[in-house]
């Protein structure tokens, strides 16, 4: 379940081509679980209908403060007093020029200035043409606006409606969402550095052919999300998968095992936190051949050899820092069948504080899992979910381990999830 769902938030459009992206952020939210009350500007609705906004938000659209909707006439108060936040978007220079100096000489604006400043966050999502971003005065204008503890998002970069190409676009829907996301999480990570490890490792035979396995990397990938969104600051070490990066999350793409060994080891002296959720291949080939290898006709198969890869976590969890409690490593394993007996040994055998069990072959490749806690004080469930909530939880619980830990200046302590019996 989205962070989102429950939430209550007043969606304002001015003026701006990007417009159109806004229809589709008004879906997700609702989507999302949240009831979204539009409010538009005269300007806004030349580039988009408040039908289209009425039928998408399933609320009518506020366009005027004159509107005889509400009894008292004070749409401007009405409506920002039942909001969680408002969120502009998109959010011109013009309007943002306006925030600035108090204006409100019509109902988004007005309503904005009238919002109560300690309980309705003000959200801008920027969008103009990139001369019209880099000027001085926006940029002025920008720096002004976070001083008064209004929240402006980044812009994107790319082509814009009006041909030129550069920064000031809109961010998309999307993005905007998971930035909405991320603003009503609790910071439960801030100030930590997380590392995770995820997806497969790819060991080549020769330069067409290798050993890999069916790891999909999607765990390890809502890991690092939910940690970026608890505030982390998290890398994201990725074999080869084909997963869009979460957004504000750091990634080093590797292909084999000793290139994520190698991709690992400058963080074991800065992170906090190592989540090692890496499928990684057990053995490579003793060598690999420069070309492809052919079949010679004979039927002959070719013999081949193996070497065993090192144990990253193992070799990261052995390290003087996690030793110390400084760095706090979680394993995963992947297992087949018996999984609370062959995750206790694993936890011990890796030498890790915590052990995150999962049954493989029910896994891999799909969006919702089951996950098996198992620390020195006993196992813990995790019930079916999806892989972003499990992550978020699993987050959360870590965070709660690292708060212990932190308190009693050592240790690691026990997770609030029930035993599991
Ligand atoms: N792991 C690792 N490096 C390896 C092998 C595993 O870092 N060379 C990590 C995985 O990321 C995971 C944990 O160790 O966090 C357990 O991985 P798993 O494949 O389940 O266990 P193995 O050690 O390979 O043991 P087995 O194959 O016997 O189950």
């Amino acid at each position: 379940m989205s962070t989102l769902s429950g939430k209550h938030i007043v969606l304002g459009l001015s003026g701006g081509i990007a417009a159109f992206k806004s229809a589709e952020l008004c879906r997700a939210l609702v989507k999302a679980g949240v009831t979204v009350q539009v409010v538009m500007t005269e300007a806004a609705e030349q580039f988009m209908t408040a039908v289209t906004l009425q039928a998408l938000s399933g609320r009518t659209v506020y366009t005027s403060q004159w509107d005889p909707r509400e009894a008292n006439n004070m749409a401007h108060i009405n409506l920002s007093r039942e909001a969680d936040a408002i969120v502009v978007a998109p959010s011109s220079a013009d309007f943002m020029s306006k925030l600035l100096h108090g204006g409100a000489d019509e109902l988004l604006s007005l309503m904005c200035l009238a919002r109560p400043l300690d309980k309705v966050p003000l959200i801008l999502a920027p969008a103009m043409n990139r001369e019209m971003w880099a000027n001085p005065a926006t940029q002025r204008n920008m720096a002004q606006l976070k001083a008064d503890g209004i929240h402006v998002l980044d812009v994107g970069q790319g082509d814009q409606a009006c041909g030129e190409t550069g920064d000031g676009r809109m961010l998309e829907a999307d993005e905007i969402l998971e930035e909405l996301e991320g603003f009503f999480t609790p910071k439960v990570m801030a100030g930590k550095q997380v590392l995770v490890t995820a997806g497969p490792t790819y060991e080549a035979i020769d330069p067409v052919r290798g050993i890999t396995n069916l790891s999909s990397g999607k765990m390890g990938f809502a890991i690092a999300r939910a940690a970026r969104l608890a505030g982390a600051d998290v890398t994201l070490i990725a074999g080869p998968v084909s997963l869009a990066t979460p957004r504000g999350v750091k990634r080093v793409d590797v292909r084999s095992a000793r290139q994520m060994l190698e991709a690992v080891q400058p963080f074991v002296d800065e992170a906090q936190v190592f989540i090692s959720t890496a499928a990684v291949a057990d053995w490579r080939p003793a060598s690999t051949a420069d070309q492809k290898i052919k079949k010679d006709g004979s039927g002959e198969t070719p013999q081949m050899s193996f070497v065993e890869n090192s144990d990253i976590l193992a070799s990261v969890a052995h390290s003087p820092r996690a030793a110390s409690g400084e760095l706090f490593c979680v394993g995963f394993a992947a297992e087949s069948h018996d999984l609370l007996t062959h995750a206790s040994a694993k936890r011990i055998r890796k030498g890790v504080p915590l052990l995150v069990g999962n049954i493989g072959p029910s896994t891999f490749g799909q969006d919702d899992n089951a996950l098996l806690l198992v620390d020195e004080t006993g196992a813990y469930e995790m019930p079916h979910a999806s892989k972003q909530k499990l992550a978020v939880d699993l987050i959360a619980d870590i965070a709660t381990r690292l708060n212990r830990q932190d308190d009693s200046g050592h240790g690691v302590g026990r997770s609030t999830f029930s035993e599991r019996n």
